[in-house]
């Protein structure tokens, strides 16, 4: 069999990934200091690209991160698409991984000098949605949410989204879902969303989360299928009631969990309100991008 291409983007050159290099005194290897966004193509389309664009500016603007004028989220998106084509991922699902750090410059905690080029990384990869577990439901666990205070920027620093992503690993489980002070916040790598006396709820969109992009389309959804949203946080102590409870994020669609804690969450099975969700969001991924 041929061997499968695997080109990437690296500061203005698409590379055999063996042969793209950064230096080691870039700031996202020495203080994971950078911002990224993982966005999903279909067929060669991708799924809301503004919302990432966007989120994308904010990261930068978040931590002053200024890009050359030739740079954007915009052009990146293009790379992406160019990398779907020199990899033979036109067709099916992918996703892209984009990454842009402070550059590389003699280590010192301060911004580098001025004029030090930020370093930016594009590249794709086969994506295999998690189809099975999305119509049996997956089991989570809850995990202390142990990062800073700016959860809403999207930014390389993701130690404690590591060290609770692997605690769920070793427990078998799919995803951690992380609490600070009594509520449950997100997950290590997505949004939590659950029902509790019948009410959608979900934690508001501030500092404390990263503003999802499948959060906000799923928000739209409900909203069109007339299923209220309340933007309130679940609290620890309201656990026992979740009569449904499921996760969103680009790599996990709409993923029900059905153990949490390794106990079931009602009966065990995917809600109805999840179902419904799920139903639309794989309708609007079918049917939309661009
Ligand atoms: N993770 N919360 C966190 C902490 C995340 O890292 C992610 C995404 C989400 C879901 O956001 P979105 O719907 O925009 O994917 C929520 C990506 C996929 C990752 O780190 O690979």
């Amino acid at each position: 069999m041929m061997k499968q291409k695997d080109i990437v983007y690296i500061n203005g050159s698409f590379l055999p990934r063996s042969d793209a290099k950064v230096s080691v005194e870039d700031r996202g290897f020495v203080f994971g200091d950078g911002v990224y966004e993982v966005l999903r193509a279909i067929n060669g389309r991708f799924f809301a690209t503004q919302f990432h664009n966007e989120r994308l500016e904010r990261s930068l603007e978040g931590i002053r991160i200024t890009l050359e004028p030739e740079d954007s989220p915009s052009r990146f998106v293009d790379i992406g698409r160019q990398l779907l084509r020199e990899n033979g991922l036109l067709q099916g699902e992918a996703t892209v991984y984009m990454q842009v750090t402070r550059g590389a410059s003699t280590r010192a905690h301060y911004f580098p000098p001025a004029g030090t080029q930020p370093t930016v990384y594009i590249s794709v990869a086969r994506f295999t949605p998690h189809t099975d577990l999305a119509a049996t439901g997956a089991a989570a666990i809850t995990h202390p949410d142990l990062r800073w205070g700016r959860c809403d920027l999207k930014t390389l620093n993701l130690l404690p989204n590591v060290l609770a992503s692997q605690v769920a690993k070793e427990q078998g489980v799919f995803e951690a879902m992380l609490v600070r002070d009594g509520v449950v916040t997100e997950g290590a790598r997505t949004n939590f969303f659950g029902v509790v006396d019948g009410a959608l709820r979900t934690h508001p969109s501030d500092t404390h989360i990263l503003p999802g992009i499948t959060r906000s389309v799923v928000r739209e959804l409900a909203n069109g299928l007339k299923i209220e949203l309340d933007e309130n946080p679940i609290k620890v102590e309201e656990i026992p009631r979740l009569s449904e409870l499921f996760l969103t994020g680009t790599t996990t669609d709409v993923m029900p969990v059905v153990r949490l804690d390794h106990k079931l969450v009602a009966d065990g099975k995917p809600g109805a309100l999840t179902r419904r969700l799920q139903c639309a969001l794989a309708d609007s991924l079918a049917s939309g991008g661009d």
